[in-house]
């Protein structure tokens, strides 16, 4: 909460994903709790209702949304976008936290390596599906050996500082812009970047044509 000291979130609409567990459980607390409305965007709904019912003991605030999103789906995160799209609601952020760093399956719902799957091309459909997105931070921080407060403090810092709103497209750890220790032979390859953005939206146009197929 520290990062939070003097910030007021009244009216910023917050979407993130995978608040059941972990640093996206810790960071939708303290957005809720600075008076954002948080709408959370998971695969399990009762965790997250519990999740809801944890935070509202400690705030006045009802401001709390749930979503349910299956990241390992294409068809659940364009159920999800259009269910956050008819809402009509504004979005002042958008939190990229879901991810597995240990698969539970070696493919997705739709055929894809599971890392690959659900920490890249789910949220890659998931911000084209609602286009409408603004602020896109995506979770590519360094978490290890901190505890989840502290973990969770680099993304509500880049999601809320007024320090960084002007900044895109740059890596952050503990708080700090950290470029210096990013690899950046790979991370700033551009010919890397546009196969990546060609093959993913490959992917999720086959996925549509698959769909469109299915319903004639
Ligand atoms: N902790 C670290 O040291 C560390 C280091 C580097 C990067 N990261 C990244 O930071 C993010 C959060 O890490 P964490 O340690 O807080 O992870 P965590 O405790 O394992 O929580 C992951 C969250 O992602 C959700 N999730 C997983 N698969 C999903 C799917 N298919 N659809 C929707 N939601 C899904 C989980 O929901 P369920 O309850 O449904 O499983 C959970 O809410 C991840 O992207 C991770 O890769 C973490």
């Amino acid at each position: 909460m520290r990062v939070l000291k003097d910030v007021d979130l009244t009216g910023k609409t917050i979407l993130i994903t995978g608040t059941t567990a972990g640093i996206g459980k810790e960071t939708a607390r303290v957005l809720a709790l600075k008076g954002a409305h948080v709408v959370m965007a998971n695969r399990n709904l009762k965790l997250s209702e519990e999740l809801r019912n944890e935070i509202y003991k400690e705030t006045p605030h009802r401001k709390i949304d749930i979503v349910q999103l299956d990241l390992s789906s294409l068809a659940s995160v364009k159920h999800a976008a259009e269910e956050f799209l008819a809402k009509k609601w504004p979005l002042h952020v958008l939190i990229l936290n879901a991810g597995v760093n240990y698969p539970p399956s070696p493919v997705t719902k739709d055929g894809y390596e599971v890392t690959f799957g659900i920490n890249h091309l789910g949220h890659f459909s998931l911000i084209r599906e609602a286009s409408i997105f603004s602020t896109i931070y995506a979770l590519l921080l360094k978490p290890f050996g901190k505890n989840v407060e502290q973990g969770a403090a680099t993304t509500v810092y880049c999601a809320t500082s007024p320090y960084v709103e002007n900044e895109s497209g740059r890596y952050y750890a503990d708080c700090a812009d950290a470029e210096k220790d990013l690899n950046k032979a790979l991370a700033r390859d551009e010919n890397f970047q546009d196969a990546l953005w060609s093959k993913s939206l490959e992917f999720i146009q086959k996925f549509e044509q698959n769909q469109s197929h299915s319903r004639l």
